[in-house]
Parts: structure tokens; C-alpha cells; sequence
């Protein structure tokens, strides 16, 4: 009876009609998505329109499968209602476990699912409508070829990055000889199978270069991320989510599906940016790291490591809180060491504290402070610091002069004066954070003898101004709160 209903023209053509209007819509509603999620006051309505848009699009691919499988409707609306609560409940269960300081390597897991659908999509696209030397045809076997190229490229960089992440292989650069050369010689391979693809008749004569393109395509993907060390695979992760999205916009040409080339562009380019911005602030050029090679498991010790910087002051908690007490103006600079203790609440709170006792508490929050881009912004949105206290480097880097105390709470590189004065130094020439230009600064990290990311020491922690309060951040951070 439903079936019936449903799979009358007059209603499918009705099916068919909404999915454009759909389409639409959340394609729009992506594109304020992103807008909205571009600053933090507006992230939550962008998050919201991204959540509407998915609904609308998730929709509209159900009545795309209505009118695909029109003698049997409610047998594709069952079978995809199926698909998306599966699905829904393993990425429910994955994301509510995961830790904030893992997100990376969730995050890169999730890109091999997408690279492997545009993989997939290829396949079958191919399957179903084979070459045959028409015009219209080449397109679309040229659509198939690179949707299952940038597809596998994408699916087994995005599993090496996570076992990288996850620290289930080693985070080393593999640096066989000649690896470029190597590299070249694959996507030289891979364009040639392609060319070779469309000019093929039939499943029988495209199955050969499909295959060698899809073998070759993988062993790419996984050499092009083994050559990356652990440390630049934050920008790696970045990067595949750009080829994540460019592999979904290729799947969404062989299925003429315009949502899926919006949604796949949107992606694909925001990711290419967002790698870029990472790039800059750390100093790295884009095309280094696509190279690899560099970014061992344990940084190199060198130029500002070799200096000899004298001796350190140490401060306690209690003359700590007795210092912000007296100041007018506290900036706070957050980094890596703020997420591993999850300080950032004790943290809200004190700046609650010194707010209530006439103190301007500020937050200064370098581009790539962390781990992941945006880590801090997350820390202390989740924390409910005011948003309206959060300030990129560039906003507050020429106030540290006016302000009293910087308050470094488990950052390190990115406040380390040897990016400025050490040309020797291996982070000479990343932008950072001159919280040395405060009155006072205050740095908490547990010991003297671990140094940053990058492996280097900071002279910062033996300037006459700086004080060390070692010891866990949010340990610190608590006694502070109980002796104001
Ligand atoms: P880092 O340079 O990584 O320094 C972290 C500091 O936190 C260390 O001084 C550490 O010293 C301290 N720490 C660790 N656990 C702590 C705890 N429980 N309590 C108090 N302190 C603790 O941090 P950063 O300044 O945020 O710099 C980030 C670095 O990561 C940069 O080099 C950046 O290039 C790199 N990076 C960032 C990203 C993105 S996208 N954010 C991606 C890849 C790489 P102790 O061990 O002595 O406590």
C-alpha cells in the first residue's frame, strides 16, 4: 500500500523536485555554517545551521533513494534508515569516549571513511555505466578515475596518520632514498591509468587500469604520509581533510550529486586553508611538509638548547595569587600543558575570581598553541571563559607592554623569545606570543628539565621578570584560587 502510494510518477516526481529545493537549502545553510563557525561568538548558530543543513541533506538523500529504487521504496527508505542508525550509533559511541587530546587521530580515522566511499562510489560508478567511447562517457570514466585516485590516496594516508597519532607505529619519518623521485614516478603511474581508463570499452577493459590505478593510488597515499614525522602531522590531518573533501566532491561528479560537490569543495578548501594558517604559525612551508622527512618522535635539540641562560626564580602559588590580587591587568597565555592537566576550569574560575575583584583578565591565544587548531578556543569555550576576553595572537601581541602579569599556563614554544633573537634556534622565525613585554610573567609547568614541542629550551623561563611555578598546571591554578 505504501509502496504503491510512493512509487506513483506524480509522487516521485514530487520526491524529485524537493531534492533540488533541498539541495539548495543546505548547501546554503553549509556555506553560513562556515561563516558562522569563523568566530567564536557566532560558532554556536554556525554549528547549529551546519546540524540543520545535514538533517535537510540527509532528507534528501532518502528520497533520492526513493526515486532510485521507485519499484521498492520502502524497502530503500528501510535500508538507509538502517544504514544512517548504525552508523550514527559507532560514530555516537567513538565521539562521546574520545578525550579532547585525541581528537587528531579520531579525526584522521574519520577521513580514511571518506576516502574509502569516494573509492567505493568510483567503483561501482564504473560498474554500472562502463566506458564507450562516447563523449559524455569520457567525462564521466575521467570523474571515476580521479574520485577513486584522490579517494585512495586519502584512504590509506588518513589509517597511516592515525596509527602515527595513536602511536600504534612509530611517529619517524620514513626516508627511503630517492622518495620524491619514488612519489613522482606513482602519480605519474596514476595519470597515465587514467588516460589509459577512459579510453576503455566496456567493465572488462576498464577493470586493469582501474585496479592498477586504485593499488598504486593507496601505496601513494600510505608512502606520502610514512615519509611525514609525528610532528608535522598535525598538518597532515589538515591536509587529508582537504583531499577528504575533494574526494568527496570527484564521488559527488560520478553521481551527479550537487550536494556532494558543494559540501566536497567547501571541505576540500577550508582544510586547504586551515593548513596553511597551521603552516605559518608554525613556521613550516606548506610544501616542506608535503615533502616529509622532517618531524621525528623526539625533536632534535639544537641552537637555543646549546645557550646557557643562568638561573631561574621560583614562585609559590600563594605569592602568586597575591600578585594577581594587586594587578589591574592579567593576560593568560594557554597552551599544551592547559589541556594535558584539563586546567582550563580552575583556570574559568579564576579569572571568574579576578574578575569579581576588579582585575581585567585577558586570554591571548596563539594559532597553534596545542595540538590541534582551535584547542585553546575549545578548552576554554568549554570551560565558559567569556568569549569576549579570547584574543588571537595578532589582537594582543603589542599590549603585553600595558599589562601586568602574562600569565603562561603550559605553553612554552609559543612563547619562547628565541623564535625572535636566536637565528640559530630550530623555531627561529615562528611568530609568537611576547609575553616577556608584561611587568611580571608567571610560567606553570611541572618541571625545569622538559622542554616544548619542539624540543628547544626557552630563555624566557631565566629573564630577571619571570617567575616559575612548577608543578601540575591545574594543581597550581586550584591553590591559587584557595589563597585568593
Ligand atoms: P608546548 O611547546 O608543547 O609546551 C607544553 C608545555 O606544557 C611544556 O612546557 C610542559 O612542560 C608543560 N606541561 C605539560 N604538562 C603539564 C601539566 N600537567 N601542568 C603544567 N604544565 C604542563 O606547548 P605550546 O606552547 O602550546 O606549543 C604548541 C607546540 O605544538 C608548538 O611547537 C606548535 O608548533 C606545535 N604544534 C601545534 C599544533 C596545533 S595545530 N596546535 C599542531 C602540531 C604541532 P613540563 O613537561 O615541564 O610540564
Amino acid at each position: 500500500m505504501a509502496n504503491d502510494f510512493i512509487s506513483n510518477p506524480a509522487i516521485l516526481d514530487g520526491f524529485t523536485r524537493f531534492q533540488s529545493v533541498a539541495y539548495i537549502l543546505a548547501a546554503l545553510l553549509f556555506i553560513l555554517a562556515l561563516a558562522g563557525l569563523s568566530k567564536q561568538k557566532s560558532a554556536k548558530m554556525g554549528n547549529n545551521w551546519g546540524i540543520l543543513g545535514m538533517i535537510i541533506a540527509l532528507v534528501a538523500t532518502l528520497s533520492i533513494g526513493v526515486v532510485a529504487y521507485a519499484h521498492d521504496p520502502m524497502l530503500a527508505i528501510g535500508l538507509m534508515i538502517g544504514a544512517i542508525v548504525v552508523g550514527g550509533a559507532i560514530g555516537i559511541f567513538k565521539a562521546v569516549r574520545v578525550k579532547m587530546t585525541a581528537m587528531p587521530e579520531l579525526v584522521a580515522m574519520l577521513h580514511s571513511f571518506v576516502g574509502a566511499a569516494a573509492v567505493l562510489v568510483g567503483i561501482n560508478s564504473f560498474l554500472a555505466d562502463p566506458g564507450n567511447g562516447t563523449y559524455d562517457n569520457a567525462f564521466h570514466m575521467g570523474e571515476v578515475g580521479l574520485a577513486v585516485f584522490i579517494g585512495a590516496v586519502t584512504l590509506t594516508g588518513s589509517i597511516v596518520a592515525w596509527l602515527k597519532l595513536s602511536a600504534k607505529i612509530s611517529g619517524k619519518p620514513l626516508t627511503i632514498p630517492g622518495r620524491n623521485a619514488v612519489n613522482l614516478v606513482m602519480v605519474l603511474a596514476c595519470i597515465a591509468m587514467i588516460a589509459w581508463f577512459v579510453n576503455t570499452r566496456g567493465v572488462e577493459g576498464g577493470t586493469v587500469p582501474l585496479a592498477v590505478l586504485t593499488v598504486v593510488s593507496l601505496v601513494l597515499g600510505a608512502h606520502l604520509v610514512l615519509a611525514i614525522g609525528g610532528g608535522d602531522m598535525p598538518v597532515v590531518v589538515s591536509m587529508l581533510n582537504s583531499y577528504s573533501g575533494w574526494a568527496a566532491a570527484m564521488a559527488g561528479f560520478t553521481l551527479g550529486n550537487d550536494l556532494l560537490i558543494i559540501t566536497g569543495s567547501l571541505v576540500g578548501s577550508s582544510g586547504a586553508f586551515l593548513s596553511n594558517i597551521m603552516c605559518k604559525g608554525m613556521n613550516r612551508s606548506f610544501v616542506s611538509v608535503i615533502l616529509g622527512g622532517f618531524g621525528g618522535d623526539a625533536p632534535k635539540k639544537g641552537g637555543a638548547a646549546e645557550h646557557d641562560y643562568g638561573t631561574h626564580t621560583e614562585v609559590t602559588p600563594a605569592e602568586v595569587a597575591e600578585l594577581l590580587r594587586e594587578s589591574k591587568r592579567v593576560v593568560v597565555t594557554p597552551g599544551y600543558g592547559m589541556a594535558v592537566a584539563q586546567a582550563q576550569f580552575p583556570v574559568a574560575d579564576l579569572t571568574r575570581k579576578l574578575i569579581d575583584m576588579g582585575v581585567e583578565v585577558q586570554f591571548g591565544i596563539h594559532p597553534v598553541a596545542g595540538r590541534m587548531p582551535g584547542h585553546m578556543n575549545v578548552l576554554l569555550a568549554e570551560a565558559k571563559v567569556p568569549y569576549e576576553s579570547v584574543f588571537e595572537m595578532d589582537e594582543i601581541n603589542d599590549e603585553f607592554g600595558d599589562v601586568d602579569v602574562a600569565l603562561v599556563i603550559g605553553a612554552n614554544d609559543t612563547v619562547n623569545p628565541a623564535a625572535e633573537t636566536e637565528p640559530d634556534s630550530p623555531i627561529a622565525g615562528m611568530p609568537v606570543l611576547r609575553v616577556w613585554d608584561a611587568g611580571k610573567v608567571i610560567v606553570s609547568k611541572r618541571s625545569m628539565g622538559n622542554a616544548g614541542y619542539a624540543g628547544v629550551q626557552n630563555p624566557l623561563f631565566f629573564n630577571d621578570n619571570t617567575d616559575m611555578m612548577l608543578g601540575d598546571a591545574k594543581e597550581s591554578v586550584e591553590a591559587i584560587i584557595a589563597a585568593l
